[in-house]
């Protein structure tokens, strides 16, 4: 092992730390005494060769250097450091009192704010919340609900349509409409029955500022032994009353569903004008909300349920309109569009 003269290395260390300047200074001088390439370190890689004693003994030199040789780098760099505040006028405390950087947060979705509103009020008049599936089969989406094949019905709603195919061989669509789930729920459960579905629905369209492909529905539906048309028009004015906070009129006017006998168009007074007519209701005074309307017998029996024993109503609405006039939206397609500008004023 060559001779470590550790006593001139230390003097000639100390010197070098003295000289330094700054900390790349340093930097350079921690690596030239401890590096690899040190004296030390080469040393150390010897150092198996060597009796016990000199082990010891030089083993017990080279850590009181490195030591000290470690304690002068960290004086320095205090020293060094000190000066450098000095210079820049920096202190080296800090304000305690300066506040903290503002960790941002979201919030809801508009629509999403919307249904949990719907929701909460439903479930108060005592109705369950189901949700079905995006994805149905024309039983469910048509047949079912007493849509056949070749009903013009079915043109209306421009379906899109899924390459793949259900166990039996049925191809998948988007559902256009929440309607399936009344099948879905009635073949799995009992009457009497109240529930909403609120959820999403696609139909193959063009979109202008109140119409989308891709919009959300809520469905209603209450079967009962007794339950009449004084009942959907209680539930639903209800609903618009405790939805806006303020008194709504409701107004049921026939329509034609396949899956409803007698069928209604649900319509509101209009908020803006109070009834009076104006542009948003286009001078009628009423805003249209959605159809209704007593189910139909055939969709009872496609359920395996009696139709001479039960009886029911069934509704649904747009709920996006909801949202739309709750919040004075103007645009539907403003719910998908990313825009952060848009989201962050509800
Ligand atoms: N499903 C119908 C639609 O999308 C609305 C409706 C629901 C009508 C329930 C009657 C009963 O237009």
């Amino acid at each position: 092992m060559a001779k470590l003269n550790l006593k001139s290395i230390t003097r000639e260390a100390k010197k070098e730390i003295e000289r330094s300047k700054n900390l790349k200074d340093l930097d350079f001088i921690f690596k030239k005494y401890l590096g690899k390439k040190s004296e030390v370190s080469q040393a150390l890689r010897l150092f198996k060769d060597l009796s016990g004693k000199e082990k010891q003994k030089i083993g017990k030199e080279i850590n009181t250097f490195k030591n000290s040789f470690k304690k002068e780098i960290k004086n320095k760099i205090e020293r060094i450091k000190k000066e450098d505040n000095k210079v820049s006028g920096k202190k080296d405390w800090f304000d305690i009192t300066i506040p903290g950087k503002k960790i941002e947060s979201g919030h809801l979705h508009p629509l999403t704010m919307t249904k949990r509103r719907i929701e909460e009020i439903f479930q108060k008049m005592g109705f369950e919340i189901a949700q079905g599936s995006e994805i149905e089969t024309a039983w469910y989406n048509f047949d079912a609900l007493n849509i056949p094949t070749d009903h013009p019905a079915r043109d209306a709603w421009n379906t899109l349509w899924l390459k793949e195919k259900d166990k039996n061989g049925e191809q998948f669509l988007l559902r256009t409409h929440t309607s399936p789930m009344q099948i879905h729920y009635m073949e799995k459960h009992n009457p009497p029955l109240r529930l909403i579905v609120p959820g999403k629905t696609f139909r193959r369209e063009a979109t202008d500022a109140s119409h989308n492909f891709q919009f959300y529905q809520v469905e209603g539906l209450m079967v009962d032994k007794n339950v009449s048309i004084p009942h959907l028009k209680a539930v639903i004015s209800n609903f618009f009353r405790l939805f806006f906070n303020k008194k709504v009129e409701v107004r049921l006017r026939p329509d034609f569903f396949p899956f409803t006998e007698p069928s209604f168009e649900i319509s509101m007074s209009c908020l803006a004008c109070g009834g009076k007519g104006c542009k948003v209701c286009k001078k009628t005074g009423w805003l249209e909300m959605g159809g209704s309307g007593m189910i139909h017998p055939n969709v009872l029996k496609a359920c395996k349920l009696d139709p001479k024993k039960w009886q029911g109503w069934a509704f649904g609405f747009g709920w996006d309109r909801l949202a739309m006039m709750r919040y004075k939206i103007k645009e539907i397609r403003m719910f998908n569009a990313g825009n952060l500008r848009f989201l962050k004023q509800f």
